[in-house]
């Protein structure tokens, strides 16, 4: 008897043996035909059972969402719609599910709306949408650390509470142990910081960039993944709280540099998954035809997913400036006949969503890079151009998903930043070590950072982010 899971059973020839595998419960028809799935893969295998051998109570226990042990012998179908089936000995239930019980889940074997299933979200990765999600999330995840792996780079972990804003946009956590009902004060009445537990005021961290940089100039090529926490009140369908984000960091490495690291990564884990996930590609591709059917002719994506992820791979992004974008944009018929909810009048303008889904998806039809952004709308980080007004930063845009990297090359001069800091009243004491790097040793280096949620609904066509992540963090929502 060889034990195996049902992904195995599919992929490695094992027919006329005997085998036995664990699972779930999928449906029970015909007190004959079980399907069984344990999540290893989106198939069920088939378990055939002669019910004429089996007790009226094991039978009766046999229901959608019970855990079973089937053994058996594994052999060729002979219905339709599978190649093999299990011709059933034994079954232990492992663990019975309430028929009545499961009636009021997501179980119950219909469909569901996608609120319905982020209500139900402990239970909602046993459907057949959430297991094809989330085992293209684990795929892609792997796929992210064998590109850095096979390209040189160290894997760094960036601290989670941090004493610094790394973004300079306020959107943080607290983090604190001090009694939010009786807390100690300075003598002008504020809330001493200096009692709480590190001594000083500490948040989640916004981006792991500032600490990853320090690592890249001691080890030359570094990348964070991990969690990030934006206390920003977005409540979109691209925004969470908690998201995961992938941050390399290179010393010697420009502008030029960045830009071409980050296309060639990401059609390199594009390309992973086309080549590994084609099952559940191909279900979440059928997924998303049968819910563009009930949106409107212009608002439907002109591609299948696959088509949209290989067009992505083989294809080069589009690189533009700023500059050269918001001339596009003013001249845009969209501009011109006020459709824009935020017009664009001049050199300067914050690019909105609706602004970088027309340049991907209407102007371009290709992810875009977007580089050279005015210095006071980017972070104070970023290398400042000769031109004295814009900054070497860059963003890739993608299709129906409009920002999915954010990155720059970084200020290595002192001063420069130093000055930088004082404008935006970024206090020197914070980030002295962060000065430190500019004082010994300095160098060009640069890095981005991939929101990993965002890259999971371009590559599972999942337009919700709620959706691509186990336990969604939103505002006014940490259930589970
Ligand atoms: O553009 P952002 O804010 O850049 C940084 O944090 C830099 N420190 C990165 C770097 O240069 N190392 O965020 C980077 C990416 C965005 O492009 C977006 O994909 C994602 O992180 N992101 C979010 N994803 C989900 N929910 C949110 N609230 C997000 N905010 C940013
Ligand atoms: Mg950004």
């Amino acid at each position: 008897m060889i034990s195996k899971t049902v992904a195995e059973l599919f992929e490695e020839n094992l027919k006329h043996l005997e085998i036995e595998v664990k699972g779930w419960v999928k449906s029970f028809r015909a007190n004959r035909f079980i399907a069984l799935n344990d999540g290893s893969t989106l198939n069920s295998i088939q378990c055939v059972v002669d019910f004429e051998a089996m007790s009226d109570d094991l039978l009766k226990k046999i229901t959608t969402g019970a855990a079973l042990h089937v053994k058996g012998t594994l052999v060729e179908s002979q219905g339709k719609g599978q190649s093999i089936e299990i011709q059933v000995s034994e079954i232990t239930v492992l663990g019975e599910a309430n028929p009545e019980l499961v009636s009021k889940t997501i179980l119950q074997p219909k469909r569901h709306t996608l609120e319905v299933l982020r209500e139900q979200a402990h239970l909602r990765a046993r459907t057949n949408t959430f297991g094809a999600v989330m085992r293209l999330r684990s795929a892609l995840s792997f796929a992210i650390h064998s590109y850095f792996h096979n390209n040189g780079f160290n894997y760094m972990h960036a601290p989670i509470i941090t004493g610094s804003d790394a973004e300079g946009a306020g959107e943080m956590f607290r983090v604190t142990t001090l009694d939010p009902k009786n807390p100690p004060l300075t003598d002008t009445g504020e809330v001493d910081y200096s009692k709480d537990f590190f001594g000083k005021e500490t948040n989640l961290t916004v981006s792991g960039q500032l600490e990853a940089e320090t690592y890249a100039m001691a080890l030359g090529k570094v990348y964070t993944f991990g969690p990030t926490f934006r206390a920003e009140n977005s409540n979109t369908s691209r925004h969470l709280a908690e998201f995961w984000m992938i941050e390399p960091e290179v010393a010697f490495m420009d502008l030029e540099g960045n830009m071409d690291l980050a296309e060639d990564f990401l059609k390199s884990v594009i390309t992973y998954v086309l080549d590994h996930n084609a099952n559940d590609l191909e279900f979440l591709e059928n997924r998303l035809e049968q819910e563009e059917k009930s949106k409107p002719q212009n608002e439907r994506s002109p591609m299948r997913l696959t088509e949209k992820l290989r067009f992505v791979a083989d294809n080069n992004f589009v690189r533009l400036s700023y500059t050269e974008a918001i001339e596009i944009l003013k001249n845009s018929k969209p501009n011109k006949k006020k459709k824009f909810k935020f017009p664009i009048n001049e050199w300067g303008a914050d690019l909105q969503s609706e602004h970088e889904r027309f340049l991907v998806e209407k102007h371009f039809k290709s992810p875009v890079i977007l580089f050279d952004y005015p210095a006071n709308i980017k972070a104070f980080y970023m290398r400042l151009n000769e031109d004295g007004k814009t900054v070497r930063a860059m963003d890739i845009l993608f299709p129906g998903i409009g920002e999915i990297v954010g990155g720059s090359q970084r200020e290595e001069r002192l001063e420069v930043l130093q000055q930088k800091m004082e404008e935006l009243n970024i206090p020197e004491d914070e980030l002295w070590w962060y000065l430190d790097l500019r004082t010994y040793g300095t160098a060009v280096h640069s890095g981005f950072g991939l929101g990993f949620e965002r890259l999971v609904m371009f590559a599972t066509g999942m337009s919700n982010i709620r959706d691509v992540i186990p336990y969604p963090r939103t505002p006014q929502n940490a259930e589970f």
